[in-house]
């Protein structure tokens, strides 16, 4: 399959560049770098050992997507481009909504005038919200906190109203739990820029000495040891995920939704101990209040993707760890 990735040189379009040549794919990449670097394109050929082909655009560009169409036979896409700071959501919702939802549009439109009718869609769990139960299946009820994970629901419905109009096309939600860890080479993993706001990324400034101590917001929840519980799961599972994802859409039609996670939680005490373990590090660390807007737990029901799609994440906690360091010191 020929398989165009949007959103191909950032953390996880990367890995799943990977992950689909490893398993015989063909892809073509379309970036603007906004939150990327070029350099991830010269890794990705050491990794790999082939030419990518590369656009460098925006995909609400619908030119740039016109010429990539018209010198490409694409079978599939997997659109992963688009805005992804909570925080950053909320000053900013016009630029979000406008970002994520025309991109989106865009690329749809060029799709259809290409007879190209098969999509995997980078969603979120934060489209659960606050969950009403745990683990958290497909069918829960959705519901959004800010403009960043509206901008995933409103996708993820458009893109069922156009399998509605045209039964032909095949849509994947793909509802993402924590993605963290690197690929094992270290070349490739998340570089945010400025001062992180996720959790692992902020653990390893620590470790490297950049940022002095790790803020944990809230050990009052009622979890195991009062930390938030999240569902963290290796980034190069998670891309595997995708080739899974991309199997199915060609012989499938239809809205198809599926979490990618372990099924597990870790709380952030867990994380913080584990990468003190496998890294021989110290990360001090101080309590602060809850972060707003966060839930205490939050893990998958990973049952639909290992029965539907076949796919299950096989990498633990202390690999995630290791790699995402590992990563970090080769900065
Ligand atoms: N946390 C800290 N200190 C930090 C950062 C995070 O204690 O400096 C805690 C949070 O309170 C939470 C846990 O670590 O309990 C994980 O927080 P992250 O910010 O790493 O991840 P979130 O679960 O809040 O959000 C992530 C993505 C969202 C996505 C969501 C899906 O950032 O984009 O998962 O569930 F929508």
């Amino acid at each position: 399959m020929k398989i165009l990735v949007t959103g191909g040189a950032g953390f996880i379009g990367s890995h799943t560049v990977v992950s689909l040549i490893e398993n015989g794919h063909d892809v073509v990449i379309v970036d603007n770098f906004y939150n990327a670097s070029p350099k991830v394109l010269e890794y990705l050929k050491e990794i790999t050992g082939k030419e990518i082909p590369f656009y460098e655009g925006d995909v609400c560009d619908k030119e740039i997507l016109r010429k990539i169409f018209k010198e490409h036979q694409i079978d599939i896409v997997i659109h992963f481009a688009g805005y992804k700071a909570v925080g950053e959501s909320v000053q900013k919702p016009i630029m979000y909504y406008e970002n994520n939802l025309v991109s989106t549009l865009s690329l749809c439109e060029v799709m259809k005038e290409n007879n190209c009718k098969k999509l995997v869609f980078s969603s979120s769990a934060t489209v659960y919200g606050s969950p009403k139960e745990l683990p958290i299946k497909e069918d829960s009820s959705l519901h959004t906190t800010n403009p960043y994970g509206t901008t995933k629901l409103f996708n993820e419905q458009i893109l069922r109203d156009i399998v509605v109009a045209d039964p032909e096309w095949t849509v994947v939600l793909l509802r993402y739990f924590n993605p963290i860890g690197a690929h094992e080479s270290g070349l490739i993993g998340e570089n945010p820029k400025g001062i992180p706001n996720n959790l692992m990324p902020y653990i390893v400034k620590v470790a490297l000495g950049e940022l002095e101590c790790l803020h944990i917001f809230g050990n009052d929840y009622a979890t195991k040891d009062g930390t938030g519980v999240r569902d963290y799961i290796h980034v190069t599972d998670l891309a595997f995920g995708h080739v899974k994802a991309c199997e199915k859409a060609l012989h499938d039609t239809g809205a198809l939704t599926y979490n990618l996670g372990t099924g597990t939680g870790y709380s952030v005490l867990d994380l913080v101990q584990t990468f003190e373990k496998v890294n021989n590090v110290h990360i001090p660390y101080q309590i602060d209040p809850r972060r707003s807007g966060d839930i205490a737990e939050c893990y998958a029901s990973s049952t639909k993707a290992e029965t539907e799609l076949g796919f299950k994440a096989s990498k633990g906690i202390e690999e995630m760890c290791r790699d995402a360091y590992l990563f970090a010191k080769k900065q």
